[in-house]
């Protein structure tokens, strides 16, 4: 999986456009002073554009390639992998995932460092094709058939992988889902 997005590297900004901030905006709750994790980030196509609205953000993801793309930005970008965060429990604000919990090895340790990383009071938006749709039943079909170990939930199956303290909200719009779960403290209940 890392050599597909390794060889997708150089053209994937101008094949993958990006439509959605306003939406990314508003599930994340942005603008917000504080520090933002774009986690399998990427070329940092999504968190270039949320740089103007939030005070710090980082990039990690496993392919040298798709950061190389991110620094060339001037996004800190780092070699990590969502299953296992090389950063202590509520380092972040805000945490996003975008298209990147289907090609992930473990969606369930994922979820969970995401949640972990995340500070009290703050949120945590995952964005993922909406598997009740058919053009995504289709796609997921279609990688399965082309034996790419991509593996998509649906967003009630997402859910349920946050621990019982999360707060969660599902929004979907044409082909794709936002998962957001709030860390809630007794400040923000
Ligand atoms: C479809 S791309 C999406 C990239 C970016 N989020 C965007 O929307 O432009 C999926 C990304 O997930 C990364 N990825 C896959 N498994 C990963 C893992 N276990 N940890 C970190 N990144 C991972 C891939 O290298 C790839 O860059």
């Amino acid at each position: 999986m890392n050599s597909h997005f390794d060889f997708l590297a150089p053209f994937y900004d101008r094949v993958i456009s990006f439509s959605r901030l306003e939406q990314i905006l508003r599930v994340l709750d942005l603008p917000n002073p504080g520090s933002l994790l774009d986690a399998g980030g990427g070329t940092g196509r999504v968190a270039a554009a949320l740089r103007p609205h939030v005070g710090f953000l980082a990039v990690i993801d496993v392919s040298r390639a798709m950061l190389a793309q991110a620094r060339q930005k001037d996004l800190p970008a780092a070699s990590a992998e969502t299953e296992r965060l090389p950063f202590a429990d509520g380092s972040f604000d805000r945490v996003l995932m975008v298209d990147a919990l289907h090609h992930v090895s473990d969606r369930t340790a994922t979820v969970r460092e995401l949640y972990r990383v995340l500070n009290p009071g703050g949120r945590l938006v995952i964005e993922e094709p909406d598997l009740r749709t058919w053009p995504v039943k289709l796609i997921a079909l279609a990688e399965k058939l082309a034996f790419m170990r991509s593996h998509f939930l649906a967003p009630r199956q997402i859910a349920a992988l946050f621990p019982p303290d999360a707060k969660i909200e599902i929004e979907a719009e044409e082909n794709t889902a936002w998962i957001i779960a709030q860390k809630v403290t007794d400040q923000t209940a």
